[in-house]
């Protein structure tokens, strides 16, 4: 869909006009249109056929002394409530109705609600994303496919230059977001790590600033990295970590910022199988993977004078007569020594090693985003990333980032106390940390391979995908990321 900014008339001969109302007051578009057309919007309020409910819509057409063939009042609920997720609300009920239209063209005068504490900038920039998030299917694999909307074009009223910026980077995160679903919603039988690889190779085919890099498993035999080997030997596709790495900083060898994604394509727990319940959805478990590809290709259309580099750690793990055990003990790339109490820990491992690879780049950052943990589920619920770093000053950079793009995260704890319940009686470390604090622990294995650069981990394992009627991956945290991304740029 295509989004423009500009001051419309609203006598102009629109084919949809779109304003809102509030549950206990007028928008300036609605009072304007109440007064074109003499009282006729007011007299709908007073006959309680329509009350600025939130999400409550009236199509109306031709009506009296306006020029256009329809016009859409929705419901903005109350004025000191439209706060982000009720602004999100109306445009999603918007969109309802707006790609069952016969209407090609529309014009949005939502441009005059203001959302708590945001300006016009993010008024459109909320707009086209909850937009693009409700335009979208995963139907590839569906015989009958979703029917096409006719919607082409959507105007935003307003002659504040922001929106321009706004509808730019709105953009880029709506693409980005639609290649991370897209990605995360395969199947594990196509999507596996040779797969991630190829859309790394894909993606860079599209840029001069981009170049990628494979590893294969031989190549991380070379390079030590056993405990990532370790949780590949059950499966039969081999593991492939691809780095797609974008160079646009106006300083070339300006130290990049590395974003690490956990690429597990299956995870079916290894020896430490999983119960057969949702099983399935441990397809999702190359989340992290997905929002560093959905990331970058954002990254890439915006052209940000960054140096970032993407990585996508892909592997399988899977039970098989040449898997790895639990009590087996694997010496990783930086030496440290691990116990593996649960196969099913395996995300841990397979970046721990990556971690470790991507010292030799002397990274400004590195953020890992991973679907971890289940105990970050049981702790944050589906609402809220888990956000784990010891440096406060990248943790409040990543926070901030949350707190604007409205991707939200909260942080929980890496300290002494949760490494040390990594103690093994064997090894330098176990793999797992007993039954408490388990998003914690797993930031605190972690911690031990990330001494080299500030680091921050996000833990997505409720916020990659949804469960139920919904169910799918989300894109998230895709508007986190670029939006630390835009920051860093600044
Ligand atoms: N990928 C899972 C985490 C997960 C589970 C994400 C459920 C989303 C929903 C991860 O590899 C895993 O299995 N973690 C274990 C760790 C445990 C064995 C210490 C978990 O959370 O149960
Ligand atoms: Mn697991
Ligand atoms: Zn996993």
């Amino acid at each position: 869909m295509k989004y423009q900014a500009q001051s419309v008339h609203l006598k102009h001969p629109h084919e949809c006009l779109i304003i809102g109302l509030f549950e206990d007051g007028q928008t300036a578009a609605f009072n304007k249109c109440d007064q074109l057309t003499e009282g006729y919007l007011t007299g709908l309020v007073k006959s309680g056929d329509i009350s600025g409910k939130i999400g409550q819509l009236c199509l109306l057409h031709h009506v009296p002394q306006l020029d256009c063939k329809r016009l859409i009042i929705v419901g903005c609920g109350k004025q000191q409530e439209l706060n982000e997720r009720n602004y999100q609300k109306i445009y999603q009920r918007l969109w309802q109705t707006l790609k069952e239209l016969p209407v090609s063209e529309a014009v949005s005068y939502l441009t005059d609600l203001q959302i708590k504490g945001r300006n016009l900038y993010w008024n459109v920039r909320f707009a086209i994303e909850t937009l693009e998030h409700g335009n979208y299917q995963f139907d590839n694999f569906k015989q009958q496919k979703a029917p096409a909307i006719k919607l082409q074009k959507l105007l935003f009223s307003t002659d504040d230059t922001t929106a321009e910026q706004a509808i730019r980077h709105a953009q880029a995160i709506a693409h980005g977001i639609r290649a991370t679903r897209d990605l995360a919603n395969q199947p594990p039988n196509i999507c596996n790590p040779a797969y991630l690889a190829e859309q790394a190779q894909a993606l860079a085919a599209k840029s001069n600033k981009v170049s990628v890099e494979i590893l294969d498993e031989a190549q991380m035999t070379e390079l030590g990295m056993q405990a990532y080997l370790a949780v590949s030997r059950g499966a039969t596709n081999p593991a492939y970590l691809s780095l797609i790495k974008f160079n646009n900083a106006p300083n070339p060898d300006a130290k990049p910022i590395v974003l690490v994604g956990k690429g597990l394509t299956f995870d079916a727990g290894g020896i430490s199988l999983k119960p057969a319940a949702d099983m399935d959805e441990m397809k999702y478990d190359m989340g992290g993977a997905a929002s560093v590809f959905g990331t970058m290709t954002a990254l890439i259309e915006l052209d940000l004078p960054l140096n970032v580099i993407g990585v996508l750690a892909g592997c399988e793990n899977l039970p098989d007569g040449n898997a790895y055990r639990p009590g087996d003990i694997l010496t990783t790339m930086n030496g440290l020594t691990v116990e593996v109490l649960n196969t099913d820990a395996e995300g841990r491992l397979v970046l721990c090693d990556t971690l470790t690879y991507v010292e030799r780049f002397a990274p400004q950052a590195v953020i890992d985003i991973a679907t971890l943990t289940g105990a970050c589920v049981v702790a944050l619920g589906q609402h809220n990333s888990g956000l784990l770093s010891e440096n406060d000053a990248l943790a409040t950079e990543l926070a901030q980032a949350a707190a604007q793009s409205h991707d939200k995260a909260w942080r929980l704890p890496i300290s002494d106390e949760y490494r040390e319940q990594l103690k093994s009686p064997f090894a330098d470390l176990a793999n797992v940390g007993g039954r408490w604090g388990g998003a914690s622990t797993a930031g605190a294995f972690l911690s031990h391979f990330t001494k080299a650069y500030p680091w921050a981990h996000l833990d997505i394992a409720g916020t990659a995908w949804l469960q139920g009627a919904n169910k799918g991956a989300t894109g998230r945290p895709v508007p986190l990321l670029v939006q630390y991304l835009i920051n860093a740029a600044e």
